[in-house]
C-alpha cells in the first residue's frame, strides 16, 4: 500500500509568524496518526493546507503516493481526504440526513434531489464503519457526541478514506470519547487512515498508533505510541518536563459571594430548561458543575451573567439582589465570565487583541480614562496580559484570528483574571490548552481562589473538575440532582451520575 500522506518541507508564513517551519509527515495508509505540540505549535495550520484550506508557501505534497496541489477543499474531498472540524458546522434545524447530504446531495434525472438514493447511501456508510445515526432526527436534539457522529458521517459519505480531527474529544465526556474511539478504531479496520488533535496526551496514547510532535512550527520526531509515556510527549513537545500544578488546602469561608435561589428559566417553547435551581458560592471557593451538555447549564449561566431570561427566582452578588440588573451592571460589580465559546461570545475575531482584551471591561480604568477609551492603558494592559498568560502572537495589534486556537482561550483568561473579579463563572476554561498551560491556568484560578475569589466552574474535563473543585453538583435535565465531595469520586462514576445512570440506581 502506497503512504496515505506524505508532506515534504512545508512552510506556511503569516505576518511575524512562521506556522509551519519545513514540516515533514508520514502517515502511513491504515493507521492512526496523531500530532501534539503546544499551543500554536502549527498543528492546525498544517491539517488546513492538508485539507485545502490553506496554501503552503513552500513544500510538496504526496496523496497515496502522487503528488497534489490544493486550492480548495473539493479538491482534497477529490483525492479522498475529509476534515471534521473542532466547531461543528451543523445546521441545528436540518435533519441528519439533510445536513450529511447538504453540499452533495444526489440528483435525479430532472435535478431533483433524490432523497431515497441518499438515504440508501446513508444507511450503507452507517453500517460499513458501524457508526448509527437516525436519518431523521434533527440535528438540534442530539448530544454532541452524536452531532460529532453525524460530522463524521458526513466526511464518509462524500467518499472520504482519510480523515482528519481537530480536536475531537474537547467537547466530548468520558463516555463519549470511548464511543468515539471504538468509531476510530472501526474506521481503520475498514481501512481508513486517521490524522487527529489532541491536547489529552492519555487519550493520544491510547488511540493512536504513532505519533508526530511539533513545537514551533518543526517537526520534532514521530514516534510508535508504544514506544513512548505521557512524560516522554510532554518532554517533546515543551523541551522540558510537565510542570505539576500545585495542590492547595481548602480555602472556602463562610462569606456568600454568589447565591442563586429557585431559579427556573424556561426555553423559547416554554419548557422548563432550568428547574428551580438553588446553590451558592462562598468566597474562597470553587463549585464545580458537572453536567453533559444541554442540560440547562448554558441557560443558568447566562440567567446569572445577565444575557438570559430569568422566570422566577434570585440570584444575588455580594448580598446585592442582580436578578434584573444588565450585563455591564454586573461585570462593573465584580462577575468575570470565562464563556464556552470564545468565538461567539468570547472574543471580537477581526478586532485587534489589545480590543479583546478591553471586551465587556471597556469602562473601567486601565482601559478607559472618563468616558474615553485609553488606547494606550488598554495595549498596555494586554501586554502584560501576553507576557503573564504566555499568549504567544508577534504583537498585540493582530486580529483575534491570527491566534490558534489554545492562545485565544489564554488571552480571554487573561483578560477576566487580570480584572481581578470578586465572582468568576468559568465554562471550560482550559479547552483547548495544552497541558503545560493549562496547569498555568489551574493555579492562577487556585492562587485567585486563595485571595478570596468565588468561582463557578462548568466543564466537561471531569479531572479538572474533580482536581479544581471543593464541591461538585451535577445537573441532569435542568435538575440539580446531585452534590458530591470531589475527594471522593472518580470521573468515572461522575460520568454515570452525568448520563443519569447513577441516579436510576439510587431510585431503586
Ligand atoms: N490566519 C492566520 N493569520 C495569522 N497568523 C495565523 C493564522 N492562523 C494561524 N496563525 C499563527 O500560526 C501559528 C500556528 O497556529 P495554529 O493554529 O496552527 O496552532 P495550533 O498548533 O493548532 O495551536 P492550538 O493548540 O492552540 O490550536 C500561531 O502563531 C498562530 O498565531
Ligand atoms: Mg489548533
Amino acid at each position: 500500500m502506497p503512504t496515505a500522506i506524505e508532506l515534504t518541507g512545508i512552510t506556511k508564513r503569516f505576518p511575524g509568524v512562521i506556522a509551519n517551519d519545513n514540516v515533514n509527515l508520514v502517515v502511513e495508509a491504515g493507521e492512526i496518526h496523531a500530532i501534539c505540540g503546544e499551543n500554536g505549535a502549527g498543528k492546525s495550520t498544517l491539517m488546513k493546507i492538508l485539507y485545502g484550506m490553506q496554501s503552503p508557501d513552500e513544500g510538496v505534497m504526496r496523496v497515496n503516493g502522487r503528488e497534489v496541489s490544493f486550492s480548495s477543499p473539493t479538491d482534497a474531498i477529490a483525492e479522498g481526504i475529509g476534515m471534521v472540524h473542532q466547531h461543528f458546522m451543523l445546521a441545528g434545524q436540518l435533519s441528519v440526513l439533510e445536513n450529511v447530504i447538504l453540499g452533495s446531495e444526489p440528483v435525479k434525472s430532472g435535478g431533483r434531489i433524490d432523497f431515497d438514493e441518499a438515504r440508501r447511501h446513508l444507511a450503507e456508510v452507517s453500517e460499513a464503519y458501524g457508526l448509527t445515526v437516525d436519518p431523521g432526527d434533527l440535528v438540534d436534539t442530539l448530544e454532541v457526541g452524536e452531532r460529532q457522529r453525524v460530522e463524521i458521517i458526513k466526511v464518509l459519505f462524500r467518499g472520504a478514506r482519510i480523515l482528519i480531527l481537530d480536536e475531537p474529544t474537547a467537547v466530548l465526556v468520558p463516555q463519549e470519547v470511548e464511543e468515539l474511539f471504538r468509531n476510530l478504531r472501526e474506521l481503520k479496520e475498514g481501512g481508513a487512515t486517521i490524522i487527529f488533535i489532541d491536547h489529552k496526551l492519555q487519550e493520544v496514547l491510547e488511540i493512536s498508533d504513532r505519533i508526530t510532535v511539533i513545537r514551533r512550527g518543526k517537526t520534532v520526531a514521530t514516534v510508535n505510541a508504544a514506544d513512548v509515556s505521557a512524560g516522554d510527549l510532554a518532554e517533546l513537545m515543551v523541551g522540558s518536563e510537565l510542570p505539576t500544578p500545585d495542590t492547595t488546602e481548602s480555602t472556602v469561608t463562610d462569606q456568600l459571594a454568589l447565591e442563586v435561589l429557585d431559579l427556573v428559566v424556561l426555553d423559547n417553547d416554554d419548557r422548563t430548561v432550568v428547574d428551580n435551581v438553588s446553590l451558592t458560592v462562598h468566597k474562597g471557593e470553587i463549585v464545580g458543575i458537572a453536567g453533559i451538555e444541554g442540560n440547562g447549564q448554558t441557560e443558568l449561566v447566562d440567567a446569572i451573567i445577565g444575557t438570559g431570561p430569568v422566570m422566577s427566582g434570585t440570584v444575588r452578588l455580594l448580598g446585592n439582589d442582580i436578578t434584573l440588573a444588565p450585563v455591564r451592571k454586573r461585570r462593573e460589580a465584580g462577575i468575570g465570565y470565562v464563556p464556552q465559546d470564545r468565538h461567539h461570545e468570547g472574543l471580537l475575531l477581526d478586532a485587534p487583541l489589545w480590543e479583546n482584551a478591553a471586551l465587556g471591561h471597556q469602562t473601567r480604568a486601565p482601559y478607559s480614562h472618563g468616558p474615553w477609551m485609553d488606547r494606550a492603558g488598554a495595549r498596555r494592559r494586554t501586554e502584560e496580559i501576553r507576557e503573564e498568560f504566555d499568549v504567544r502572537t508577534p504583537s498585540v495589534d493582530v486580529s483575534a484570528r491570527a491566534l490558534s486556537g489554545g492562545n485565544q482561550q489564554k488571552l480571554i483568561i487573561g483578560r477576566e483574571m487580570t480584572a481581578d473579579p470578586a465572582v468568576l463563572i468559568a465554562a471550560h476554561p482550559t479547552r483547548g490548552i495544552d497541558v503545560g498551560a493549562q496547569a498555568d491556568v489551574w493555579n492562577t484560578i487556585r492562587k485567585a481562589r486563595s485571595e478570596g475569589l468565588a468561582t463557578l466552574l462548568i466543564s466537561a474535563d471531569l479531572d479538572e473538575l474533580i482536581g479544581l473543585s471543593d464541591t461538585i453538583v451535577v445537573m441532569f435535565h435542568g435538575k440539580l440532582v446531585a452534590t458530591l465531595d470531589p475527594a471522593e469520586i472518580t470521573p468515572r462514576s461522575l460520568g454515570s451520575y452525568m448520563t443519569g445512570a447513577a441516579l436510576q440506581e439510587d431510585v431503586r
